[in-house]
C-alpha cells in the first residue's frame, strides 16, 4: 500500500498540465483520457509499449532479455547497472524521478533506502505499464503518474535524483526530454541516463532501418552527453556497455556532497 496517496499531488505543478489530475487505478493520471499527447501517433515500439501482455511479462523476461542484448559484444551492462544502482538509491529524504518507469520495478529499488521526507515517482505514457507498476511495485514513499517525457508536470528544481532507464531511445523527441530532465533536476541534483549506443553492429544499414520502422534509435557516444552540456551540466561520467551507455551527470553541489 502506498503510505501517502497524495505524493504525487504535493509534486505536480497544475500550471503545466492541460487536464485536471485525476487518480485512476491507482496512479495520478495527468494526461486525461487514455490516448497518446497531443493525439500524436505512437511508434510501433510505444503501441507495443501500452500492451498489457508486454507490461506483465517486463519485469521477469522482456527487461532481463533486454538487458543481455545491450552487454553484447562488450562490458556487462547488469553489472555496471547494478552498481549504479546502488551508489544512486536515494536515502533519507531525497526526491527522485524516475521517467519512463515501466512497470516501476527500478522506482521501487531507488525508493528502499528512503527516509521519511522522501519520495520516489515514477513517470510513464502507458496505462498498462502503470498499472502493473501500482499492483506489484507500490511501496512507501513511492508513486506513479501518467504524463509525458516531453512536459514533465512539475516546477523546476523539485528533484534530488532523475533517472530515465532504457527509455530515452523509444522517446519520439529524447533532445526535449533530456532538457526536461535538466529541468526538474535540483542545484544539488543528478541524472542518469541508462540508453543505446550507436555502435558498428547498431549502425548497419538493415539494423538501422528496422530500428527507425520500430520507433528505436541508437545515440552516438556524444549526443546525449552534448545536449547535457548545453543545458550546463559539466560533470559528466559516461560508461559505455556492448550497446548502451550510462550516463550519471552531477551538478557541483551533488559533487561537493558526494567527497
Ligand atoms: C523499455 S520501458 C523502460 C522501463 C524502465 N525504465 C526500465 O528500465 O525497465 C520504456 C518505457 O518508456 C515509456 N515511454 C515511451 N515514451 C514515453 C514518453 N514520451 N513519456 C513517458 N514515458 C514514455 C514506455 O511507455 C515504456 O514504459
Amino acid at each position: 500500500m502506498l503510505q501517502d496517496p497524495k505524493l504525487a499531488e504535493s509534486l505536480v505543478d497544475l500550471t503545466r498540465i492541460a487536464h485536471p489530475p485525476r487518480r485512476h487505478h491507482g496512479y495520478l493520471d495527468v494526461l486525461g483520457p487514455e490516448k497518446p499527447e497531443n493525439d500524436e501517433p505512437l511508434s510501433l515500439a510505444n503501441r507495443f509499449m501500452q500492451s498489457p501482455l508486454l507490461a506483465a511479462i517486463y519485469e521477469r523476461a522482456w527487461r532481463p532479455m533486454f538487458t543481455r542484448g545491450f552487454s553484447y559484444g562488450g562490458k556487462s551492462t547488469l553489472r555496471t547497472h547494478t552498481t549504479l544502482m546502488d551508489e544512486i538509491a536515494g536515502r533519507g529524504d531525497h526526491k527522485i524521478l524516475d521517467v519512463a518507469c515501466g512497470p516501476g520495478l527500478y522506482t521501487r529499488e531507488l525508493a528502499a533506502q528512503l527516509g521519511t521526507d522522501g519520495v520516489c515517482i515514477g513517470l510513464d505514457l502507458s496505462g498498462p505499464m502503470l498499472r502493473r507498476a501500482v499492483r506489484d511495485n507500490s511501496a512507501e514513499y513511492v508513486d506513479y503518474i501518467r504524463g509525458s517525457a516531453h512536459a514533465l508536470p512539475f516546477a523546476d528544481a523539485s528533484f534530488d535524483t532523475v533517472v530515465c532507464l532504457a527509455a530515452l531511445y523509444l522517446i519520439p523527441n529524447p533532445e526535449q526530454a533530456v532538457r526536461e530532465l535538466c529541468r526538474v533536476a535540483g542545484a544539488d541534483g543528478q541524472i542518469v541516463i541508462f540508453t543505446s549506443l550507436r555502435t558498428p553492429a547498431a549502425s548497419l544499414p538493415g539494423v538501422t532501418r528496422a530500428m527507425r520502422a520500430g520507433g528505436f534509435r541508437a545515440f552516438g557516444r556524444d549526443e546525449i552527453t552534448g545536449w547535457l552540456r548545453a543545458q550546463g551540466w559539466t560533470n559528466i561520467d559516461q560508461t559505455l556497455t556492448g550497446q548502451g551507455q550510462f550516463i550519471r551527470a552531477r551538478r557541483e553541489a551533488a559533487l561537493r556532497m558526494a567527497t
